[in-house]
């Protein structure tokens, strides 16, 4: 049973003249790679073909993810009426494939491996779309995000609990743990989210550029961002990864976090000022 459907959104509340631009081409990007959530549902069937209690659940992750993918979708299209959510979602569809799709076995070496690096992606959605909430002033993107938001929290949660089993059995050291994480926290930078962005928001014809790309999607993402929301994040992945999710180690992470998020922000904001 999802949490909540299409419908249950206050569409009728649309108010375009509170609509941010810089806003729009995330919530695009956004919804293209919700939307892809099917495959990686495929994905984790496979890599947990012997365990039909986390299959289930992982299929009824995807149905979710993909509802967020249409329900954003729905939106920019309410945002930008010459915006089309299907020809946009081919075209990434075309030219991006999850680099795992034809494993059998978790691509991070374990199946805890492999719940610690959603836990990482669960971490950093929900931060997003509580970051996009409190962002926007349109109050449809707002009670969107807030149902999003809510989602990816529960999500982070059904990982985390699996991965906890998975480790009892498995038994993967703090810093392999830790090297997971960083590893998936990176990939951030790769062509998903990138080439989603550049698909939602770039001419048919315009060249992919991965930098341009992904700087001009990082560079408002982090925007957005205020310290709480990559606090809670850094807490969550301390979480995932087994060690304190509060007190003094948690409060220099988080410093830590801001500090290099900012960093971040900067030089991606060079690059697309760079590039204007
Ligand atoms: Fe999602
Ligand atoms: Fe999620």
């Amino acid at each position: 049973m999802k949490h909540w459907r299409m419908d249950d959104v206050p569409w009728d509340q649309f108010d375009p003249a509170k609509v941010d631009p810089e806003l729009v081409l995330l919530v695009k990007a956004a919804a293209m790679v919700e939307r892809n959530g099917v495959d990686y549902g495929t994905y984790l069937n496979r890599v947990f073909i012997d365990d039909p209690d986390f299959r289930a659940a992982a299929d009824r992750w995807s149905v979710e993810e993909v509802q967020h993918g249409d329900t954003l979708g729905r939106w920019a299209m309410l945002a930008d009426p010459a915006w089309n959510f299907e020809h946009a979602f081919a075209r990434y569809k075309a030219g991006y494939h999850l680099p795992l799709l034809e494993a059998n076995a978790s691509v991070r070496g374990s199946r805890t491996g492999e719940l610690i690096a959603r836990c990482m992606v669960e971490s950093g959605t929900s931060s997003y779309y509580s970051a996009m909430a409190d962002a926007t002033e349109e109050p449809v993107l707002k009670a969107i995000c807030r149902l999003i938001a809510a989602d990816e929290f529960r999500h982070f949660k059904l990982f985390y609990d699996h991965m906890k089993r998975y480790l009892k059995r498995e038994r993967i050291g703090v810093w392999h743990r830790i090297r997971i994480a960083t590893g998936r926290i990176g990939e951030s930078e790769d062509d998903e989210l990138a080439y989603a962005f550049h698909c939602g928001n770039q001419a048919q014809d315009a060249p992919y550029e991965h930098r341009q790309a992904i700087a001009g999607y990082m560079s408002r993402a982090m925007t957005m961002y205020r310290y709480h929301h990559l606090a809670r994040a850094t807490g969550m992945i301390l979480k995932a990864i087994g060690l304190p999710p509060r007190g003094r180690l948690y409060e220099v992470a988080a410093r830590l976090s801001w500090w290099f998020m900012n960093r971040q922000r900067r030089k991606f904001n060079r690059v697309v000022a760079a590039a204007a």
